[in-house]
């Protein structure tokens, strides 16, 4: 493999009900190396999103190691951990989390004002990921006045604005008609070949192929093949 990005070893996650105990991830043992791009697939409720949430340090797990970049990240206070993330990863949803009270430019920039970067170099970096993607005429727009693929384009700048090592992507195309759907996936594939790290889930077989590797999660393990 190349150099390892990331790893877990026996990954535990659950919620307590009472006396019942319910697994959400169940001894997860995973290595994803730099440069990889990786799908993830399995049913509904199998923790597909429990398992990229863990991964993309949005929420905590309750067992096992998990080292990023060389860092154990269980052992990382959550500043840390905030720093770890807004330094190396960017995460794009399904129902794209864009904010509605912000333009498009705006949406793109919120990253770089969390990481401090000066107004010139900010301008810069935004001009430089509309014209990238298409989209500098819709910047003054707000999300609502989008249709679902742009939204997701201003999603995935927004998630790329920083220069994130690690791609994490849950359902990105799920929303989105097949032609739009492809137009990510494609995107995906330049990214991963410019050098980024991806891992998305996704419910589409044609989707997955555009990664080369696939994870199978049942009940809250990864399905040996
Ligand atoms: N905070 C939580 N408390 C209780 N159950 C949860 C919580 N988060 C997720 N779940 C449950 O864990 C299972 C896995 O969820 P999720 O990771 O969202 O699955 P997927 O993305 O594969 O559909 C589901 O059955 C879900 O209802
Ligand atoms: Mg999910």
């Amino acid at each position: 493999m190349d150099t390892m990005l990331l790893s877990l070893r026996g990954i535990y996650k659950w919620v307590n009900t009472g006396i019942n105990r319910t697994f959400l991830l169940k001894d997860i043992n995973l290595d994803i190396g730099e440069g990889e791009f990786v799908s993830v697939m399995g049913p509904s409720g199998s923790g597909k999103s429990t398992l990229l949430n863990v991964i993309g340090m949005l929420d905590d797990f309750d067992e096992g190691a998990y080292h990023f970049m060389g860092d154990a990240v269980q052992g990382l206070r959550e500043k840390q951990r905030a720093a770890l993330y807004k330094q190396y990863i960017g995460f794009v949803f399904q129902a794209y989390h864009l904010i509605d009270e912000l333009t498009v430019y705006e949406n793109i920039e919120t990253p770089l004002l969390y990481k401090g970067i000066k107004t010139p170099e900010r301008k810069a970096m935004v001009a430089d990921m509309l014209d990238r993607f298409n989209i500098v005429g819709k910047k003054d727009l707000f999300p609502t006045q989008l249709s679902g693929g742009q939204q997701q384009l201003v999603g995935i700048a927004r998630a790329l604005i920083g220069g994130p090592k690690l791609l994490l992507a849950d359902e990105p195309t799920g929303n989105l008609n097949s032609k739009q759907g492809e137009e990510i996936m494609e995107l995906f594939q330049q990214l991963n070949r410019d050098g980024v790290t991806i891992i998305q889930v996704t419910h589409s077989e044609k989707n997955a192929e555009y990664g080369s590797r696939i994870i199978h999660l049942l009940d809250a393990h990864v399905e040996k093949k």
